[in-house]
């Protein structure tokens, strides 16, 4: 696996740096000739990333040129926008309520708590409509940022659930009997899209989950997040240092200690 792999001392230090690397990804973004379009960032739900996104949102004004940046879900809970378990509330609650952000450059699942497939189906439309790059099969999305749970799933694409299979749709309502809900989702083709996809991931209780994505038993049906392998674009692990312990690193990574 060619990936580099962000040891930090702490979940304090892995929320601090990923911000950073954001903001520096964004800069050379924006400082790319080749590059006209704005740089969309799809955001990971669950707990681990709040504290990157408070630490976005804690930076000085200016830092980060919000008006060209898109901001999109790379999965929804089946629940209102208002609801706790709300991805959209959680990221609300530590970031768009403290920076300046146009309207129009949040583009959040439409109507999550309705029907899903639906919502899956107008999520895909919006994002064929406003990515750059609507005309590939799968517009590429400049960072996608993802979770890892224990049972190694990602995004909303858990354990011998139909969304694993998808190969054709950008986003699919994923029906997940393990929680007894629908999830809305992209899918693995449109992650592995990506120009760079970053696992954030914090806290001993995930070690098991890391070392099966990194050294296996293969079995993506079993552990989706194996499924995730950028097609052409980089691929990035935040992890705090305890999660680490004694994880042998994947050949060929590079690894930068924070
Ligand atoms: C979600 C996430 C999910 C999450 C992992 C890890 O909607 O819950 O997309 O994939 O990233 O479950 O969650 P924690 O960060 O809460 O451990």
């Amino acid at each position: 696996m060619k990936a580099q792999v962000h040891v930090c001392q702490d979940a304090e230090a892995l929320a601090a740096h990923a911000a950073q690397w954001i903001v520096d990804l964004i800069g050379r973004h924006e400082a790319d000739p080749e590059i006209d379009w704005p740089f969309s960032l799809a955001l990971a739900g669950g707990t681990t990333p709040k504290a990157m996104y408070q630490a976005m949102a804690a930076m000085p004004a200016g830092k980060i040129a919000w008006e060209r940046i898109i901001l999109l879900w790379g999965d929804e809970r089946h629940v209102p926008p208002e609801h706790p378990d709300s991805n959209y509330r959680m990221v609300k609650e530590a970031l768009l309520d403290h920076i300046d952000i146009p309207a129009e450059n949040v583009l959040a699942v439409p109507e999550p708590g309705g029907d899903a497939t639906l919502a899956a189906r107008n999520y895909e439309r919006v994002l064929k409509e406003t990515m750059h790059g609507r005309n590939r099969k799968f517009p590429k999305v400049d960072c996608i940022l993802l979770g890892l749970g224990k049972d190694v799933h990602t995004a909303s694409l858990f354990p011998h659930t139909s969304a694993l299979k998808e190969k054709s749709k950008l986003v699919t309502a994923n029906e997940v009997p393990q929680l007894d809900t629908t999830r809305i989702t992209f899918t693995p083709p449109m992650i592995n899209a990506a120009r760079n996809i970053a696992f954030i991931i914090n806290g001993a209780e995930k070690m098991d989950a890391l070392s099966i994505l990194w050294h296996g038993p293969r079995d993506t049906q079993q552990y989706p997040a194996q499924l995730i392998q950028p097609t052409d674009g980089s691929l990035h692990f935040f992890l705090d240092k305890h999660i680490m312990g004694n994880i042998p690193l994947p050949e060929s990574v590079m690894v930068q200690l924070i």
